[in-house]
């Protein structure tokens, strides 16, 4: 694990930067996360490393490299964010609000164990959709805008090789035993269903202002458009998504992507 730091241009990136702009802006959406859950994420694990005191020092070192990708990654998707509200889509900032201020409501007022279960279920997400985006999704990608691309490339290879920090500490805070696995599940589908509610909500409005003008013919075309996408990444995702569920799930035993390690070494 080490932290790299790209020079991504975005000046010339267009808000539809893949031949099927439902996937663009199905990505566009998923884009706000990373700006509003990971400095969430930093805060959280800041804690952590105080609950673990002077114990587990391999891992308060992880957490430490951890925080730092994190905060590079929020980085690069708040100016590629900034693209997207220049661009005519500064109405999403509107539909962000309420899912920052859940972030500043979680840390004030729930516990550390639900903040690490939540951070852990997202960081399950993260390696899986790292996978999804690597080894599925070619058929969108082929002809897409190389800066776009490789953004969300990078991030999600770092996500995938950082996948075992918060679930590391939530074993070293909480233990193995049935109620800690219990809740960690519990935690990740609420997770799950938090940012999905979120990603949902933000595609929606920017396919609202894409469908503005159209005829009803093509709105329909993007409709379906939208439909096979959302499918296609759906089922990638949920039959890496189960394993989470399983007492033995451990994700350092998950294996890269091809392409993961060559992309990283780019930027290393
Ligand atoms: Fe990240
Ligand atoms: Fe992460």
């Amino acid at each position: 694990m080490k932290v790299r730091q790209p020079g991504f241009d975005f000046s010339a990136i267009k808000p539809h930067w893949a031949p099927v702009k439902e996937f663009a802006q199905s990505y566009n959406a998923f884009s706000t996360v990373p700006a509003h859950i990971e400095p969430f994420l930093v805060k959280v694990m800041m804690r952590v490393k105080d609950a673990l005191g002077d114990e587990h020092q391999a891992l308060r070192e992880d957490i430490e490299i951890f925080n730092k990708q994190e905060v590079q990654h929020c980085k690069q998707h708040v100016a590629f964010n900034k693209m997207l509200y220049a661009c005519g889509y500064a109405g999403m900032q509107d539909v962000e609000k309420g899912y920052r201020d859940d972030y500043a409501r979680f840390l004030a007022s729930k516990s550390l164990r639900f903040n690490v279960a939540y951070c852990e279920g997202f960081e399950a997400m993260g390696s899986a959709a790292g996978q999804v985006f690597f080894e599925e999704l070619k058929e969108y990608l082929d002809g897409a805008d190389e800066s776009a691309v490789n953004l969300w490339k990078w991030h999600l290879a770092e996500e995938f090789e950082h996948r075992e920090v918060c679930f590391q500490a939530y074993k070293a805070l909480y233990g193995k035993g049935v109620f800690a696995y219990l809740y960690r599940v519990w935690a990740f589908i609420y997770a799950a269903k938090h940012i999905g509610t979120h990603t949902a909500r933000v595609a929606a409005y920017l396919n609202s202002v894409d469908r503005q003008g159209l005829s009803a013919e093509e709105v329909q075309a993007s409709e379906a458009r939208e439909k096979a996408l959302k499918a296609k990444i759906r089922k990638a995702s949920r039959e890496r998504l189960l394993r989470v569920l399983s007492p033995s799930y451990d994700p350092g035993k998950m294996i890269p992507s091809p392409g993961m390690a060559e992309l990283l070494a780019r930027y290393s």
